[in-house]
């Protein structure tokens, strides 16, 4: 309902915490503090997409990992790229956009925040791509987060209304994981093998050397 802009902050989702208010967006020309998962920094300078959107409380909590990878397919599907499991969205394999979904405020009353990050005419590091360097012109920042805007409330709403069967299989059609030997590092340990499904609760199901293993969240590295 209230958007939340500035030249330059900490981080989107850091905003999005302290103000604490649902259904807002928070968009930044740069970060200082731009925050990837598992602590990484995000590299925000200018000339990229950067927001934040805090969800209204009407999804269930249970869901928040399918909220990523639908986050991922909406994303995708706006800027005609691929997806690496769980949550890149990628160009050949180099990283075009990176989504931080949190969880924060009470525990018995959670909120969620998206967190996007999209390269568009900004210098990327070395495994990123941005939207310039793919198309090799500069692209309209606001043409493309009203793009992705659209795409990811279409599918928001999708997910609500029991459509995660189908965003499921989309993702499935937009991955370039699937069919890959991959080697994912989790919290219980690393684990080598080739990339079969997508679970029904979006977790990756791995054929490591003929025993089936599911993998819930990590890091995924193309072997
Ligand atoms: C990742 O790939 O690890 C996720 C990167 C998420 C980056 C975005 S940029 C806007 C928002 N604010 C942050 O600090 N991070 C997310």
């Amino acid at each position: 309902d209230e958007v939340y802009y500035y030249t330059v902050v900490d981080s989107t989702n850091q905003r999005a915490k302290e103000v604490a208010k649902p259904k807002t967006l928070f968009i930044a020309e740069r970060q200082t503090e731009g925050r990837g998962r598992y602590g990484r920094r995000w590299m925000s300078e200018c000339g990229g997409l950067y927001f934040s959107i805090t969800l209204p409380r009407d999804l269930p909590i249970e869901d928040v990992p399918k909220l990523t990878l639908t986050t991922g397919v909406a994303v995708a599907k706006a800027l005609r790229a691929r997806l690496k499991w769980p949550n890149d969205v990628v160009y050949n394999g180099r990283k075009l956009c990176g989504i931080l979904c949190e969880l924060f405020g009470e525990i018995e009353d959670p909120m969620i925040v998206v967190g996007v990050g999209v390269n568009v005419n900004n210098p990327t590091p070395p495994n990123g791509v941005s939207l310039k360097d793919i198309h090799g012109r500069e692209f309209n920042r606001l043409e493309v987060l009203k793009d992705v805007l659209i795409s990811f409330e279409r599918y928001y709403f999708k997910l609500l209304n029991g459509g995660w069967g189908e965003i499921r299989n989309e993702w499935k059609h937009m991955s370039e994981t699937l069919g890959k030997d991959v080697v994912v590092r989790t919290a219980k340990g690393v684990y080598t093998g080739r990339a079969l499904d997508l679970d029904g609760d979006g977790g990756l199901i791995l054929d490591v050397g003929g025993k089936i293993v599911k993998v819930f969240s990590g890091d995924c590295f193309y072997a």
